[in-house]
């Protein structure tokens, strides 16, 4: 048997986060390639509609899925459309997430609360939601995006970074937790090149990052979905709690001081 038939998701079915655009959406795309059906979510439905369709044309199920993950509500019916609509969860992809700079002197508790419940909260709960169905279905998948600014030091980044952080912890915990029939891993994404990072970065702040970066570049979006792709798959079948670094080799932030 050749090794690349370990690449494939034939007969699975993947909920993703986020997926109306940016690493959501090329993690969905790149899951479909490979054989999955997929469930994808997002606050604006034309975007995951859109995503879908995509999926679609490539000859997989899609369900396109309105839901704001920080919403206890929608989360559980997010769960309940995807078994309704695919029959079964296998995989589940915690990427929405996100947050700006902060002051910390400026952002309240509330705030800097919200924050944690946006990228950690969001994740433990669908984490929760989707376990039972991945074990009725066999086995599952959990990969949870964090991010380099987990582990940077760097100032403006107490909010997100905790946030970050705590879900890389997570993600190792709950590892244990739910071994062996479950994996769960995340994917630090260094600066990768999407609508969150050019709405944050002006043109001269994306160039220092490049220049920061020893492979000279900024990430793309398909730079994460090959990472979740062998996260995902049975590639990757020995592999659990761990965090894979794709972010072109960089060490630190260029954010400014
Ligand atoms: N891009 C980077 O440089 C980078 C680096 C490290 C880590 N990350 C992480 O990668 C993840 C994806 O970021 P991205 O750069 O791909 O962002 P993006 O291009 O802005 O896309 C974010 C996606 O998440 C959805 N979303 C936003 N808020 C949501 C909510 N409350 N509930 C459900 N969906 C929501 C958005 O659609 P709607 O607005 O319609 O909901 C969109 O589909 C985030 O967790 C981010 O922290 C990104």
């Amino acid at each position: 048997m050749s090794i690349l038939e370990n690449f494939n998701l034939h007969g699975q079915v993947a909920v993703v986060t986020g997926a109306g655009r940016g690493l959501g959406r090329a993690i969905a795309l790149a899951f479909a390639q490979a054989g999955a059906d997929v469930v994808c979510s997002a606050r604006t439905l034309a975007d995951v509609e859109a995503v879908a369709g995509e999926i679609r044309a490539l000859g997989r199920r899609a369900l396109a899925i309105s839901c704001d993950v920080t919403d206890a509500d929608q989360r559980q019916a997010l769960v309940d459309a995807a078994v309704e609509g695919m029959g079964r969860i296998t995989h589940l992809v915690n990427n929405a997430g996100g947050a700006g700079p902060n002051d910390p002197l400026k952002m309240s508790a509330e705030e800097f609360a919200a924050v944690l419940s946006f990228n950690v909260t969001s994740a433990y709960s669908l984490t929760q939601l989707c376990v039972p169905h991945m074990r009725s279905a066999g086995g599952g998948n959990v990969i949870n995006i964090t991010s380099g600014a987990a582990r940077y030091i760097q100032p403006h980044f107490s909010a997100y970074g905790a946030a970050k952080a705590a879900l890389t912890q997570l993600t190792k915990l709950l590892a244990q937790d739910f071994a062996p029939l479950i994996r769960i891993n995340a994917i630090a994404p260094g600066p990768v090149l999407t609508t969150a990072l050019k709405n944050a970065a002006p043109d001269a702040m994306l160039t220092a990052m490049a220049e920061n970066t020893p492979l000279k570049r900024i990430g793309q979006p398909d730079d994460i979905a090959a990472a979740a792709l062998y996260l995902a798959t049975p590639a990757s079948s020995w592999v659990t709690g761990k965090v894979i670094e794709v972010d072109g080799g960089a060490e630190s932030s260029v954010w400014p001081g």
